[in-house]
């Protein structure tokens, strides 16, 4: 793509952009806010998927990646050393997968039974890598993670037992806090009792966690307050999306990426038809809310695509002066920024108009190969 490239001119619809501007501002503000309060950043690759992200966020100061599956972990083996698989390493081929990333990569995953222990440990083994270990805890959750401290202390046990193995801590996942930042407090209250009585009971059983792994984007900014917790592991932060700002964890402003579309029909009175449906947007509802659309026109943001087809996005025209042409563009800000990424084959990173690079969402799928 060239590099002085309008992206009015060049891009087909639907297309996601990325404003760069945005981004970096995102990715910035995180990791000053790590360095200010002394923790470590993980960032979480599920949302971009993309290694050239990866890379920025370790130049930035990322202790490493945190990464889902065995083909975001392959993929960010290409950029990081240190990486993170938050996810159940459970199954021989996953755990073998998982095991034959490059020998340089420091690999640990977190886990919350013997069988995922028993997987990992033999996969380890038989390439002789040494894997370290998250015991993961449920703090409310409800998800993955062993809800009782003493099931998790044996486990961390087992865990220390095994030769490819190294306990190296416990991680949670703070998922279940959704409000907003200003109405926390009452679940981040449970959640530090919780998460005291837990690291008590660890220490008294003589077997201290050195990394403490929590985090999430809509409480980023209060990580700090969790005592306790040593790395935060946010994902949807470099990007934002229309949740995140109904959450309060940034505003409009900070949401860099969009779904550039084109109004293809305004046959219908009081609507318009975008070339963006559930095939490039998704149908994610904000915060598990119905009735607020799937998605918001930066320029119009009283304008929202309140239905979809695959291929169809309907804009609710009721509430606006604006009334399209058809072949305009419009630009979506969407519900669930991650899930886009992961709908979309590439993403155009755009400053000033002008399309500065465009790159492949790398990670996207599950690299699998056709077997017969
Ligand atoms: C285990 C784990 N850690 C971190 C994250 C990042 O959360 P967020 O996208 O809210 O930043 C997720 C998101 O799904 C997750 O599942």
């Amino acid at each position: 793509m060239s590099a002085a490239s309008l992206w009015s001119d060049v891009l087909e619809t639907p297309a996601v952009l990325v404003d760069f501007d945005r981004m970096e501002r995102n990715l910035s503000r995180a990791a000053s806010y790590a360095a200010e309060h002394g923790l470590a950043l993980r960032p979480h690759v599920k949302t971009h998927k993309s290694p050239h992200i990866g890379a920025r966020q370790i130049a930035l100061g990322a202790a490493g990646l945190t990464c889902a599956t065995p083909y975001e972990a392959e993929v960010m083996a290409t950029v990081a050393t240190d990486l993170l698989v938050a996810y159940p390493p459970v199954g021989a081929l996953r755990a073998a997968r998982l095991a034959a990333l490059p020998a340089q990569v420091s690999l640990t995953v977190a886990l919350d039974s013997a069988q995922a222990v028993a997987d990992m440990a033999s996969a380890a083994a038989s390439v002789g890598r040494r894997v370290g270990v998250y015991v993961e805890l449920d703090l409310g959750m409800h998800r993955v993670g062993l809800p009782a401290v003493d099931a998790a202390i044996a486990l961390a046990r087992l865990v220390a037992a095994e030769p490819s193995l190294d306990f190296a801590g416990v991680a949670f996942y703070p998922g279940h806090v959704r409000e907003h930042v200003h109405s926390q407090d009452a679940k981040l209250h449970v959640l530090q009792e919780a998460l005291d009585e837990a690291l008590s009971r660890f220490a008294r059983a003589g077997v201290t966690p050195r990394v403490v792994s929590g985090g999430s984007t809509p409480t980023l900014w209060r990580t700090h307050e969790m005592s306790g917790v040593t790395e935060f592991r946010p994902g949807t932060y470099v990007y934002n999306d229309r949740t995140t700002v109904a959450i309060g964890a940034c505003t409009r402003d900070d949401c860099a990426l969009t779904v550039l579309a084109t109004v293809v029909s305004t046959a219908v009175s009081g609507q318009a038809v975008i070339d963006a449906g559930t095939k490039a947007l998704g149908r994610e509802p904000v915060r598990g809310a119905e009735g607020e659309g799937f998605g918001e026109l930066l320029e119009h943001p009283e304008v929202v695509v309140m239905r979809m087809s695959e291929e169809h996005g309907v804009l609710d025209l009721a509430a606006s002066d604006w009334r399209p042409q058809v072949g305009e563009r419009v630009r979506v800000v969407p519900n669930h920024v991650c899930i886009v990424v992961h709908l979309n084959d590439v993403v155009h990173g755009i400053r000033h108009g002008v399309i500065e690079t465009s790159w492949p969402v790398a990670a996207r799928g599950r690299g699998e190969r056709v077997v017969v």
